[in-house]
């Protein structure tokens, strides 16, 4: 079977637009019957630009970004926020990243080359993965990237090798997995001792990587880095991880004499995708994690690290949509009703991969009652392509503007040209303007790398 069986007891829940709350983008309004975000009607936006399209609140961006910065400095003052662009990248929302002070995460040579191609400066980069190649690191080492997370041994070797070739001491984080299962999908549990990322504390690993970091020419240790998961509702995880790092930055302080000066504890604080969920809000957030390094290092006598966190989804993922045009509708009695959309797994496949949930209504009838359940198939060669399951929406008709909540993080950046689909445009808005800042692919995008003509 491709989808879940659907609940025959779901009863549509008759929420207005207005009732979805903290799932909303900041400026969410609706003006007679149409939803507006940053001013501006989705329903002309959407017949303006063509959908599928992505589209996004400024000013929530704005918020959040800043939001986090007050929420730790206010707290600690030598923090700074690191925005995980694998969640969210294009070369416009680097810039705002740029404008409000913070600093960047990439994981993947593209992902600097962006940040490159719009001058963030390269001393506010951490360059992240499990398996950076060669030339990446030489990439990020030329480029004068921050700081480099050291994944492997073999990494720590290769990152001492290439900066001795160009004369420089590039400064380095051990990545620690310490053996934390945060309470999220077990795709995104990253903090366990089965991990790809990073080292364990398992018989003295990491410690004694440590070590090896300490002793490596061309690299200078300055910090550890743990990273737990994603969409982490239970906060309790991050104090249990916290304990484990400090307790190693002890370690390594009484044992070999070195002071590990900076700690990023990643990202991984969850979001509200329905309206039933209740995340942390940033400041509970900043405050758990503010108060567990205090604590630690007073109950060890270190003195208190730089503190970095590294957060993807909580700044942009509720400040993104995505619209869709309605297609098709197809109901099977007893079974379930289909909306087909003009989009999908190719730019939401999270729903196929981690049955996430999402809230949909009808920009067009924004101020009606979701009175229906239906499912929001795609335009997929797949039975498993779908965006919502199961879910209230208003009464659905042919040429109905769809708008689906939340879809701000990992949606463009785990999208795909499947089906010769090509990718949605992105477009900001603020202040009743709208710019595009990503066009919608062409089809000869999609062949622009092909080089048999005939
Ligand atoms: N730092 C590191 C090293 C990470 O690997 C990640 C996310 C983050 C920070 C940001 O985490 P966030 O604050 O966004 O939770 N594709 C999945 C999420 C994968 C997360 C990967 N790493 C999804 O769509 O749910």
């Amino acid at each position: 079977m491709a989808l879940p069986e659907a609940d025959k007891n779901k009863k549509a829940d008759n929420r207005t637009t207005m009732d979805l709350g903290a799932v909303l983008p900041l400026t969410a309004e609706v003006r007679g019957s149409h939803l507006y975000i940053g001013g501006v009607d989705m329903v002309q936006l959407a017949r303006d630009l063509g959908t599928a399209l992505y589209v996004f609140d400024e000013a929530d961006l704005r918020f959040r970004m800043e939001s986090y910065r007050s929420a730790f400095r206010s707290r600690y003052e030598k923090s700074d926020i690191v925005f995980a662009s694998k969640a969210f990248i294009n070369k416009a929302v680097v810039r705002l990243v740029e404008e409000e002070g913070l600093c960047l995460d990439v994981s993947g040579g593209g992902e600097l080359a962006c940040a490159r191609a719009v001058g963030f400066p390269m001393e506010r980069v951490v360059v992240h993965g499990n398996n950076k190649t060669p030339q990446e690191l030489d990439e990020a080492i030329t480029a004068g990237v921050g700081r480099i997370v050291v994944d492997s041994r073999i990494e720590l070797a290769r990152i001492s090798r290439i900066a001795a070739r160009h004369g420089v001491v590039q400064d380095i984080y051990l990545r620690i997995t310490p053996g934390v299962e945060a309470d999220t999908h077990a795709y995104i549990q990253t903090g366990c001792e089965d991990s790809k990322f990073g080292f364990n504390m398992r018989d003295d690993w990491a410690f004694t990587c440590v070590k090896d970091a300490l002793e490596t020419a061309h690299v200078h240790l300055v910090g550890l880095h743990m990273h737990i998961g994603s969409q982490i509702f239970a906060l309790h995880s991050y104090p249990e991880a916290i304990r484990v790092m400090v307790s190693l930055m002890a370690r390594v302080k009484q044992e070999y004499g070195q002071t590990i000066e900076e700690l990023d504890v990643g990202g991984g604080l969850g979001i509200a995708y329905t309206a039933e969920d209740r995340p942390s809000s940033i400041d509970e957030f900043a405050e758990v994690v503010t108060t567990a390094v205090r604590n630690c290092c007073e109950e060890h006598g270190l003195a208190l690290p730089r503190l970095l966190c590294e957060p993807g989804r909580s700044l942009v993922a509720n400040a993104g949509v995505t619209l869709y045009t309605v297609g098709i509708l197809k109901t099977l009695p007893g079974i379930r009703k289909y909306v087909a959309i003009d989009g999908g797994m190719s730019d939401n496949i999270r729903t196929a991969l981690y049955h996430a949930v999402y809230e949909p209504v009808i920009a067009n009838k924004a101020d009606e009652p979701r009175t229906e359940i239906v499912t929001l198939c795609g335009k997929h060669c797949e039975s498993g392509d779908a965006v919502v399951i199961d879910m209230p929406l208003q009464h659905p008709d042919i040429d109905d503007i769809v708008c689906v909540f939340a879809t701000g993080a990992y949606n463009h950046t785990m999208a795909s040209n499947y089906n010769g689909q090509p990718r949605p445009a992105i477009v900001f808005v603020k202040d009743g303007e709208a710019r595009v800042v990503t066009r919608r692919e062409s089809y000869d995008d999609l062949m622009a790398r092909d080089l048999e003509s005939h």
